[in-house]
This record gives structure tokens, C-alpha cells and sequence, in this order.
């Protein structure tokens, strides 16, 4: 048995019946009243989130000093377990990026993984030591608010920027005080929530469930994350909170997770709600013998486990395991050696130049062209510009959801990073207001319009019946789009938003996300060609509200649309088709693919596959040359395309790459019709593609 196994061993030895339940309860604490609490070991973690709108405030800061504080009540404590510090720490603390789903459209596991070590070295610098994040929740339908904080629809893309977060929070050794610890969230189908409405139900399929919706959790646990977080949803009819089958039989079974479960916000205490206890005391058992460990907040492991154990409910056995976890990451985590925060660490470490710059590069690297008529853009040879739109002034309003810590003033506000980059001799003109923009556009060469959502209009059960942007903003895109200048829409979201009569409205289109504190530095450097656009799109776009649920990965059909006879699966008044597909996106150059290679045409094991790229624009550019399968025949129904791997290229004018991936055999397996997993022989095809709906194809056979 290893050290700290050991040392576990000890303690459970010495802790009271009280104590032990104690460290499975994470309360919220105010003030001073919580301390006793915390000097009887009532507490195993505190979660640093005050007011149920905590994603969107600014109001209540962690600090080390109040950590530091609450910290030594703990120490005070009969045996002296350390806390360990939690907090929704989404997109960066106080030097903010991207949002997640933003980030996902860099397709650069790499920009995930920096992101999320500056995110770490910031949160832990006012002593937190445990983030509620990487959201690993495959989202297939854009009105569900919370698909602007996890990596979108693709559940291979999902996993590699799972394995990448969980690497950029906990490092190779997350007892280093700048890590932390990480929490794969939300165990597990949250994302399809019917209707898009947060916390409703989802019925998931098993094939679909293993196939899409597990594996970038396995990929976060197979990357060593510290925790999980059960969902709230009801799933199949089972609350994820009570899911034994799922979060012991799969989770640690399967896949041999050590770490702890956390439940999310007084989910435990919800099973009531659900319908599935009877009480409190039957929702504690039910959670815990299903395998959740700690309870967030909602104080029911406190109250009633003790007396559950005396009624025989549980086992001294499921306590001892449950506590047994949490000390694990709580000794992997360093704490017990370093309970405290150096409180000199905030003024070095949070906000850095460093950090800011990599926020810049970070919101470049994120952003997609979607359009680009004439090569409107970079904006070259106008001399007076206009920029228009509600989000002219915007400051906070780039961030996005779940931002506790980031502050207006911080941000560089788009009006002055337009001047900072504009060409000399370009006039700029500002206009928030639509009146005096159109009175305005007269006189201007060219028009950039700033539209899009505010974040308080995406993320947690911030959902939508209606994808179109905001009321009243369509309106002023079509009025300024009478004009007759040209035309560059920005859209700022936190979702794929069905944007089609505005794109046909303009002549260019920049999907610039929630894109974090500098995202208007990094939009200004793109707009005039300082920088060029390589994002990605990490979902399909809508055409209409109604495609809703809308993914690339879906199942053939037995009608699919092949030609335009009448009953073949479609819509009477739209496409099925989306307006953008997955992986799409532009850049100021442009590539060709050519010369497909196989290296065999039979896969033994694994097989090479490549493709050459050739940059055939004017200027060097970056390209996400992706590769996608499709097993023809199974034995149950298959997508009829899967992405399975990507890569980012920068190339010269004129410069050609041969791009080559591996495909091994275990890429292709699925879970089959007799519910084991793995391949099935027969003949697949293969694309090296700019996105899922075109590329180079071929075929071969296992
Ligand atoms: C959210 C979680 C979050 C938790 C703690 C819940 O409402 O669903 O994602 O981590 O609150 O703030």
C-alpha cells in the first residue's frame, strides 16, 4: 500500500462517525458563523460561490486571506483536515478567455491546456484549489444555455479538449500549489436536456449514450481528472445523482476513476423533487450508495447519514469509501503540506502580461469567418469606417457566462482597440445607438456591425425558444444593410446562433463568440489583417430554430436526402441542411486538398492516411485539415460521418503539406447491437476534409 494510502488509513482510524461525514458535506459559508462548523470538522470542502446568479456577478471575490482564514478553523479542527477550496473556474479567473465553446473552434488542444494552467496559477493565487470545470457535455441542441461552456456536439473533439483541460488544471503534479484540481462535469447526458430546457429530463440510448455522451469523460478520467460531478438531470428515468450503475458500475469499474464524486448544487437533496425518495434521508442513501461522495450544499449527507447508517440504509463500509476518496485528492492535492496561500502570490501572479497575451491569442485563434464576399475583409482601402451595433461600448458584455472574477475595467474596450490598430489615416466612427448609425452610414465606406447576444442570455438555464438573434437587431442589419456599403457582421454568442438572413445580409461575417478580455484587440487585429481568423465551427449553425437538435453525426436514415424526391427526410419550408456545417470556417488564404494516400486499402491494426494541402492564397494561413470515417454497414445503424482526428497547419503562399494521420483499429469501434464494444469487419469510408461536409474521399476495408 502506497503512502498516502497509508496515511488515509490513519486517519479513518482516529475520525469520529462525525468527522467522516463531515468531509462529505461542502457547505457555502458566510461569515464568521461558519467557523465552528469548520472547528468541528464539520466541513470537507468549501465551495467559494455566493447567490444563486453566482456564474454572472462580480460581487463576491475569493481571496487568500479569507481562504487562509477559514483554513485555520479547519486546522483548529480535532484532526486538522485541511479544506480543500472550490470554485467555477470556467474560462480563466480574473484574466478571462474565450468561452469554452470558443475555445473548442480553435481546434488546438494546446490553447485549451495554456488557457487552463493560467486559469489555475490565477484561481489558486487567492486560494482555491479545486475547479468545478472542464464542462464535458456533448450539446446538440443550441437553444440549451449552457452549450457556450462545454467544447460542442463532437464527442471526439470533446474528448482531446477534455484530456487537454484536465492537463492545463492539474499539470503532471497537481500538488504544486499553482494546480488544480480538476472535475469532469456533468456525469453524464446533461446536454440533452429535451427541449434545450436546463435540468429537464433526457432519455439516451445506450448505444448513444457510450458512443457520444461517455467518452469525453472517459478520456478526462484516462487523463488522470481528480473528480467528477454527477448531473441533475433525470436520465432514462434514473436522477444522475442516484445513478449507481453509471457512477460506480461504469466510472470505477469500467474504468477505474479513483477520485471523488461530487454531486452539483444540492442535487442530493433534489432526488426528493425527482420522486425517487422518499425524504432527505432517503435521498442522502440513495446518492451515496450510488457512489456520490460529497454533497454540494445541499446539507442532506449532514443531516441525515448518522442516522441512515443506525437504520441500516448504508453501510460504516460506504462512508469509510466515500471519505476514503476525498482524502485521496485532498493528499494528491498537497494540502495536508500546504493548507495555506501565500497572499503576496495575487499581486505576481493574476493578470500578467503574459496571460493577457495569451488571452489575445487565445480570442484569435478562436474566432470563425464564416463569409468573406470579394475579400471584403481585411479591411483594406476605406478611408471612413463605421462601427455600429449594440455591443460598440461593450466591456464585461465580451466574457461570457460564468465569470466570478473578471472586471469590467479590465477589458479592452473595442473602441479604443480599433484605434489602437487601425491603419493612419483611417477615420473611425462610433455608433451605438441605430439612429444615428444609419445616419451615419451614409457618409462611411464600409460598415462593421457588432450584434450578438449579452451573457446573460447564455449559460446556466439561460436557454432559448428562439435561435434568431436578440429583438430588434435583425431590423437594424437590414436597415443598414439598405445602404448599399459593405457590410462586416460580428456576432458575439455564446451558442451557434441561426444568423441566416443577417449573413445574407452582409458581405462578411465574423462569429466572434463570448471571446473574454481581449477579444476586441484580437477582433480589431483580424478586422484589419493584422491577425487572420483559423477558427472553426465546434457545432453545426442553425438555418432555423426548429433544426434544433441538430448535429453532423447522425444516422443515415432509411430516406436519406440524396436527391430531392418527395420523401426523403427534410423540411417543407427550410433545408435540413445547417447554414454553416461542423468544421467550417475561413481564413485570408485558401487551401486545396489533393492526392488522397491510403496505405493499404485492407486495415490491419491501423492504417496511414494523408492528403496534400496546398496553400494557394496570397498570404500564409492557418488550416484545420480534419479527418472523418464511416463504417457502411453494422450491425447496428451508423453515423454517416465521425470525425476522428484533426490538425492545425500554418502555410506559406504557395507552400503544400502532406498531412498524415493514423487511424487504428480501435478508432472504429462502437458499442454493436449486442451491447459489447468494438469493431465489426467490412468496408468504411474515409475523408481528409476542411469540414464534414466536403474532402477528399476513399474507402477501405477491415
Ligand atoms: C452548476 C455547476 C456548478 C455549481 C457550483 C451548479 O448550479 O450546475 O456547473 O459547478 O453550480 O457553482
Amino acid at each position: 500500500m502506497n503512502h498516502i494510502e497509508d496515511r488515509i488509513n490513519h486517519l479513518l482510524g482516529q475520525m469520529t462517525l462525525e468527522e467522516k461525514i463531515g468531509q462529505l458535506n461542502q457547505p457555502m459559508i458566510h461569515g464568521l458563523p461558519g467557523l465552528d462548523l469548520l472547528r468541528q470538522g464539520q466541513a470537507g470542502s468549501i465551495i467559494n460561490a455566493f447567490g444563486a446568479l453566482s456564474g454572472q456577478g462580480f460581487d463576491h471575490l475569493s481571496s487568500a486571506e479569507q481562504c487562509n482564514a477559514l483554513q485555520r478553523a479547519a486546522l483548529e479542527s480535532r484532526l486538522g483536515i485541511p479544506l480543500l477550496f472550490g470554485r467555477d473556474i470556467i474560462h480563466g479567473q480574473r484574466t478571462v478567455f474565450p468561452i469554452p465553446l470558443a475555445q473548442a473552434a480553435s481546434f488546438n488542444p494546446a490553447l485549451v491546456e495554456t488557457i487552463n494552467r493560467i486559469a489555475a496559477r490565477e484561481a489558486s493565487a487567492v486560494g482555491i484549489r479545486w475547479t468545478f470545470a472542464p464542462m464535458l457535455d456533448i450539446a446538440r441542441d443550441a437553444r440549451w444555455g449552457r452549450i457556450a461552456e462545454g467544447y460542442g456536439e463532437d464527442p471526439y473533439l470533446v474528448s482531446r479538449m477534455a484530456e487537454a483541460a484536465v492537463r492545463g488544471f492539474q499539470g503532471d503534479d497537481v500538488s504544486q500549489p499553482d494546480r488544480l484540481v480538476a472535475c469532469a462535469k456533468h456525469y453524464v447526458g446533461y446536454g440533452a436536456a429535451e427541449g434545450g430546457r436546463d435540468y429537464e429530463q433526457a432519455e439516451i440510448s445506450e448505444p448513444t449514450l457510450r458512443d457520444v455522451y461517455l467518452p469525453p469523460f472517459r478520456a478526462a478520467v484516462a487523463a488522470g481528472v481528480g473528480t467528477v460531478m454527477s448531473a441533475f438531470l433525470d436520465l432514462n428515468g434514473v436522477p444522475a445523482t442516484a445513478n449507481r450503475r453509471l457512477l460506480t458500475d461504469v466510472l470505477r469499474g469500467e474504468w477505474g476513476f479513483d477520485g471523488f464524486v461530487v454531486s452539483d448544487w444540492e442535487s442530493v437533496g433534489e432526488l426528493v423533487q425527482h420522486g425517487v425518495a422518499e425524504d432527505r434521508a432517503h435521498a442522502a442513501a440513495l446518492a451515496l450508495r450510488a457512489g456520490v461522495d460529497m454533497d454540494m450544499v445541499s446539507g442532506a449527507y449532514q443531516e441525515t447519514l448518522a442516522g441512515n447508517l443506525h437504520r441500516g440504509l448504508i453501510s460504516r463500509a460506504e462512508i469509510d469509501e466515500a471519505v476514503r476518496r476525498i482524502l485521496r485528492i485532498k493528499f494528491r492535492a498537497g494540502i495536508f503540506e500546504r493548507p495555506f496561500t501565500d497572499p503576496e502570490r495575487a499581486s505576481r501572479d493574476i493578470l500578467t502580461h503574459d496571460a493577457r497575451a495569451f488571452a489575445r491569442q487565445a480570442a484569435r485563434e478562436t474566432m470563425v469567418l464564416l463569409k468573406n464576399e470579394h475579400h471584403l475583409l481585411p479591411l483594406r482601402d476605406f478611408r471612413r469606417i463605421l462601427i455600429a451595433g449594440p455591443f460598440v461600448h461593450a466591456t464585461a458584455e465580451l466574457f461570457g457566462t460564468w465569470t466570478m472574477d473578471g472586471r469590467a475595467e479590465d477589458v479592452t474596450p473595442l473602441d479604443r482597440a480599433f484605434q489602437d490598430v487601425a491603419p493612419s489615416g483611417v477615420e473611425l466612427w462610433f455608433a451605438a445607438a441605430p439612429d444615428l448609425a444609419l445616419a451615419r452610414a451614409h457618409y462611411a465606406d464600409a460598415i462593421v456591425l457588432l450584434v450578438g447576444e449579452h451573457p446573460a442570455r447564455s449559460g446556466e438555464n439561460a436557454n432559448v425558444s428562439d435561435l434568431g438573434l436578440p429583438p430588434g437587431q435583425l431590423e437594424w442589419i437590414t436597415a443598414m444593410a439598405a445602404i448599399g456599403k459593405p457590410v462586416v457582421l460580428v456576432v458575439f454568442a455564446g451558442r451557434p446562433l441561426a444568423i441566416t438572413r443577417a449573413v445574407a445580409q452582409a458581405q462578411a461575417v465574423i462569429y466572434a463568440w463570448h471571446p473574454g478580455i481581449e477579444g476586441a484587440a484580437a477582433l480589431a487585429e483580424i478586422l484589419f489583417g493584422l491577425a487572420a481568423p483559423s477558427g472553426r465551427l465546434p457545432v453545426s449553425m442553425p438555418r432555423a430554430t426548429g433544426q434544433a437538435p441538430l448535429y453532423y453525426n447522425r444516422k443515415p436514415s432509411g430516406r436519406p436526402l440524396i436527391d430531392d424526391g418527395p420523401f426523403r427526410t427534410r423540411y417543407v419550408d427550410t433545408l435540413t441542411a445547417p447554414l454553416f456545417p461542423f468544421g467550417y470556417g475561413l481564413t485570408y488564404t485558401r487551401f486545396t486538398y489533393s492526392d488522397l494516400r491510403l496505405s493499404s486499402s485492407r486495415m490491419r491494426g491501423a492504417l496511414e492516411v494523408s492528403a496534400l494541402i496546398t496553400n494557394v492564397g496570397e498570404q500564409a494561413g492557418t488550416e484545420v485539415v480534419q479527418l472523418y470515417v464511416r463504417d457502411l454497414v453494422g450491425s447496428l445503424t451508423r453515423p454517416v460521418r465521425e470525425l476522428k482526428g484533426f490538425q492545425r497547419i500554418t502555410l506559406q503562399p504557395g507552400e503544400a503539406r502532406r498531412v498524415m494521420f493514423t487511424l487504428r483499429e480501435e478508432d472504429l469501434a462502437f458499442t454493436r447491437a449486442d451491447g459489447s464494444w468494438g469493431t465489426e469487419p467490412g468496408r468504411f469510408k474515409v475523408w481528409i476534409a476542411p469540414h464534414c461536409e466536403a474532402g477528399l474521399e476513399g474507402e477501405f476495408e477491415l
